[in-house]
C-alpha cells in the first residue's frame, strides 16, 4: 500500500487523471448497489470529498460492510475522470485498507441533517463534520492573515501575560488564579481580608481580560506592536456573542491619533475579509449555501464600502428619532447610556446599512485609560459596529497626559500604586498613542456567517461549561 506517497484530497481534486494515487481519510457516505460502491472520502484538507468507486467483486464482502460513515480508510487506485457530475476526478479503487471501524449504531454524527445545537452536545466529535471543518480552516486562515497583515506593516508580535495582577478594563470580570487551599480556612490579615502573601504569586492574581496595558509598554518602546492570544472574562452573559475564554487581537501604536486608529481598524478588517474571500472560497461558499445565502454578498459589500464614522451624540439622536417614529427598543435610550446590541444593530442594519465606527463616547461608560476630550464629558473611544454582530472592535486613543491619567485613576477609586508601572509610560517620554482590540471570534462570526459564537471556536468556554 505505502509504495506510493499519500496525496491529500484537496490536491487530488486538482490532479490530472491517469495516475496511481493513495488517499486516506474518513468515510462521509457510502452508497451504490450490489456490484459497485461509491464512497465519499474526506481528510479535512478541503470541504470537498473525493469519490472512491469500488467494484464489489474485487473486495471482501466483510470489508465492504465495515465501510460505514465515520470509518477511516486508506485507498489505493487509479485517478480517473469522473462519470458522475459534481467532481472532475474519482478513484477507481484497487486496494482498500480499513484503519478503524465506526459503529453506525453509536457514532453520534451519523445522520445527515443534524442541528448545530445537537452538535454542541457532542462537541468532541463535531469537528469531523463539514461545517466545523470549514469553520476551522477559515479560523486558521484568519489567524495566519492577522500575523501577515501586521508583519507586512512592521509591527512586532508582543506576547503579553495571561496571568496578571491588573484589571485592564476595570470591570471586575476576572477569573482568580490561586494555589491557596480552598478546603481549609483561608489565611487572613489583621483586618480580616484574605492574606495573599502566602499565595503562589504573593498577591491576588487573575487571568487577563486584555493585554492592552502591557501592549502600551511595548508600543512606547518599539513603536507598533500587536498581541494575539486568549483572553478571559467572567461575565455571566449567556449570549450568542460572549465567551468566557476568547481570543483577542490588540494592536497598539505610538504616534497614532484616533483617526489613524480608525483608519487602521477599517483597513485591517477589510484585509481579513478579502483574505477569506480570496483564500477560503470553498469553505465560505459551503457555509453560504448551507446556512446563510447572503454571506458572500455581505462579505463583498464590506470590502467595497466606506465605514460610517459617527459621534456617539449623533448616534443617540438617530436612535431617539427612531423611537419617535415608533421603533421599539427593549432598553432605554438617552445621552450617557451604554449602548445595547439592539441599538448598535439598529444603526448598522437599519439606519446606515453598513459598518459604523462610533466615537466620542461619554467618559463614564468607558475605561480609565482613554484620552479625554476638551469638553470634559467624552473620550476618544471608538467601537466598530458590524451587521449581525454589533461590536466587533473596541479601542481608543490613550490618555497621554500624566496628570489627567492620574486624576482619572483617582476619580474612579482605582489604585495608583498597583498601576505605577503603567503610569511610568506617561512619566517617561510620553507620546500620543492609540490601539484597539478585535474579538477574534466576533470576526469569525462575521466571516463564517455562523450565528452562535460557540460554533466558531473548537472548545467553547461559557458559564457552566468547560468540557474537555
Ligand atoms: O471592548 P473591549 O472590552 O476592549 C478591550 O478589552 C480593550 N482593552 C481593547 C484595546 O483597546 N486594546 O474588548 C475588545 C473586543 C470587543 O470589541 C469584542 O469584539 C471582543 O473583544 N470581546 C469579546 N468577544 C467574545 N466574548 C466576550 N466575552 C468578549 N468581550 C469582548
Ligand atoms: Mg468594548
Amino acid at each position: 500500500m505505502e509504495t506510493i506517497k499519500r496525496t491529500k484530497v484537496k490536491a487530488l481534486l486538482t490532479m490530472e487523471p491517469g495516475q496511481e494515487v493513495l488517499a486516506k481519510g474518513w468515510v462521509r457516505t457510502k452508497r451504490g448497489n450490489k456490484q459497485v460502491k461509491f464512497i465519499a472520502l474526506n481528510d479535512g484538507s478541503t470541504v470537498n470529498n473525493i469519490q472512491v468507486v469500488a467494484d464489489a467483486s474485487l473486495f471482501d464482502e466483510e470489508l465492504i460492510k465495515k465501510i460505514t460513515t465515520g470509518a477511516s480508510l486508506a485507498v489505493k487506485g487509479e485517478l480517473v475522470a469522473s462519470q458522475g457530475s459534481g467532481q472532475s476526478v474519482e478513484i477507481q479503487a484497487k486496494e482498500i485498507e480499513l484503519y478503524g471501524e465506526c459503529d453506525p449504531m453509536r457514532y453520534p454524527i451519523q445522520k445527515k441533517d443534524i442541528t448545530l445545537e445537537y452538535l454542541r452536545s457532542v462537541a468532541h466529535m463535531r469537528l469531523r463534520t463539514n461545517t466545523f471543518g470549514a469553520v476551522l480552516r477559515i479560523r486558521h486562515n484568519m489567524a495566519f492573515a492577522i500575523h501577515k497583515f501586521f508583519n507586512d506593516k512592521g509591527f512586532v508580535y508582543l506576547n503579553t501575560p495571561l496571568i496578571t495582577e491588573s484589571d485592564c478594563e476595570g470591570a471586575g470580570q476576572m477569573f482568580q488564579v490561586t494555589t491557596l487551599n480552598l478546603n481549609e480556612p483561608l489565611p487572613r490579615t489583621k483586618k480580616g481580608d484574605i492574606d495573599y502573601s502566602t499565595d503562589f504569586f504573593g498577591k491576588q492574581a487573575s487571568l487577563t481580560v486584555s493585554g492592552q496595558l502591557e501592549g502600551e509598554l511595548g508600543a512606547t518602546a518599539v513603536g507598533e506592536i500587536y498581541t494575539f492570544g486568549p483572553t478571559f472574562r467572567a461575565e455571566n452573559s449567556n449570549t450568542p456573542r460572549h465567551l468566557a475564554e476568547f481570543w483577542m487581537v490588540e494592536p497598539e501604536m505610538a504616534f497614532y491619533d484616533i483617526n489613524d486608529n480608525m483608519n487602521l481598524a477599517e483597513e485591517f478588517i477589510k484585509y481579513l475579509v478579502k483574505y477569506a474571500l480570496d483564500n477560503c472560497m470553498d469553505d465560505v461558499k459551503f457555509l453560504n449555501d448551507k446556512y446563510d445565502d447572503s454571506l458572500i454578498e455581505r462579505l463583498q459589500s464590506v470590502i467595497g464600502t466606506e465605514f460610517v464614522r459617527l459621534e456617539y451624540t449623533d448616534g443617540i439622536a438617530i436612535l431617539e428619532e427612531a423611537i419617535k417614529n415608533g421603533h421599539k427598543f427593549e432598553y432605554p435610550v438617552y445621552w450617557g447610556v451604554d449602548l445595547q446590541s439592539e441599538h448598535e444593530r439598529y444603526l448598522v442594519e437599519k439606519h446606515f446599512q453598513k459598518p459604523v465606527i462610533l466615537t466620542g463616547y461619554p467618559k463614564d461608560i468607558k475605561s480609565f485609560y482613554m484620552k479625554q476630550d476638551e469638553n470634559g464629558k467624552t473620550v476618544r473611544a471608538m467601537d466598530v459596529l458590524f451587521p449581525k454582530i454589533g461590536e466587533i472592535i473596541g479601542g481608543s486613543e490613550r490618555e497621554a497626559s500624566l496628570e489627567k491619567l492620574e486624576t482619572r485613576i483617582d476619580e474612579l477609586g482605582m489604585s495608583r500604586k498597583n498601576l505605577e508601572w503603567y503610569i511610568d509610560t506617561r512619566r517617561f517620554g510620553t507620546v500620543p498613542h492609540s490601539g484597539f482590540g478585535l474579538g477574534f471570534e466576533r470576526l469569525l462570526l462575521f466571516v463564517t456567517g455562523m450565528s452562535n459564537i460557540r460554533d466558531v471556536i473548537p472548545f467553547p468556554r461559557t458559564p457552566k461549561n468547560a468540557e474537555f
